[in-house]
């Protein structure tokens, strides 16, 4: 499963091929929700973090370019000698996972679509809403599993697309934000159509899930979100596991944070936010000038 060329290659070259960084991409700082999770599960590993900030949002991109993105990206962790790679990001899996797949079979790459089929499984009223970008909202891969898991089980999926959540989120969710009101409408059309269940189907989101519990709590609706960053962090532990590739219990090693955009803004955010989902961890920032522009 791993190259012994690709550890002579790293920038940190590893003796032990289980000591190398797990590498976590994201078009920005949403893939820290899923990291969150993994890390929870895997608290020894070594992780790489690359936030592609220069180029976010990705989700009204064209598939061209989110795919020549991805695979930069992917190029990029590759280069650092990583043992997986989880594209934190479903517009990027949704364009770009097959062909960083193909381009890179040194190592597993582990990638992100919305959690539609738990939704479908639990839902009571048989109508459930996807939140996420257009780019998710109309690839392949959610639309395959929309056809497959829902629409054989008569549940139908609303889908919704809000352009001010990246951007709330990239600026560390600021109070007054017109996400705000955004979201409080989103939550009055789901209420008014008996939606039970509601994807996130962007890693961004989960940062403001506990803010959605409260509204939703307040307002007296019946909706239950769902994200899919445990199952990604189960996903991660079982390859590690079935490849033998799991770093022994020992320090906690720093998290390395790789920006290719504006390291006072992205630590600003980003410390924030681990703040909130994280235990405490060293975190290095590092800017990253390899991306095509
Ligand atoms: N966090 C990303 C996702 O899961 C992308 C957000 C964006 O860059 O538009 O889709």
């Amino acid at each position: 499963m791993s190259s012994p060329n690709l550890w002579c290659q790293a920038k940190q070259p590893c003796t032990n091929p289980a000591d190398a960084p797990i590498g976590v991409f994201d078009s920005g700082v949403g893939g820290l929700s899923v990291l969150a999770h993994i890390m929870q599960a895997l608290p020894h590993e070594r992780y790489v973090y690359l936030a592609d900030t220069l180029h976010v949002p990705y989700g009204g991109r064209s598939a061209a370019d989110i795919e020549r993105l991805t695979i930069d990206a992917v190029r990029w962790l590759m280069a650092q000698g990583c043992k997986l790679v989880v594209i934190a990001c479903n517009s990027a899996s949704a364009y770009g996972l097959q062909a960083v797949r193909q381009a890179f079979t040194q190592v597993p790459i582990v990638g992100l679509v919305p959690a539609i089929k738990p939704a479908v499984l639990a839902s009571q009223t048989r109508h459930i809403a996807v939140l996420a970008t257009p780019a998710t909202l109309n690839g392949a891969l959610l639309n395959t599993v929309i056809a497959q898991v829902a629409a054989p089980r008569g549940v139908t999926v609303s889908k919704y697309s809000l352009a001010s959540l990246v951007p709330w989120v990239e600026a560390g969710m600021p109070s007054g934000h017109v996400a705000v009101g955004d979201l409080a409408n989103l939550l009055d059309t789901l209420s008014a159509q008996a939606v039970d269940y509601l994807v996130l189907g962007c890693t961004h989101y989960p940062f403001f899930q506990d803010y959605l519990r409260a509204q939703i709590t307040q307002t007296g609706a019946r909706l239950t979100l769902i994200d899919s960053g445990g199952a990604i962090a189960r996903r991660v532990v079982s390859l590690l596991k079935t490849a033998n590739l799991l770093r022994p219990p020992s320090d906690l090693p720093p998290l390395t944070l790789v920006t290719t955009g504006d390291i006072a803004q992205t630590q600003a955010v980003t410390t924030r936010l681990l703040a909130q989902y994280l235990p405490p961890r060293v975190v290095e920032f590092q800017h990253c000038g390899l991306m095509a522009q």
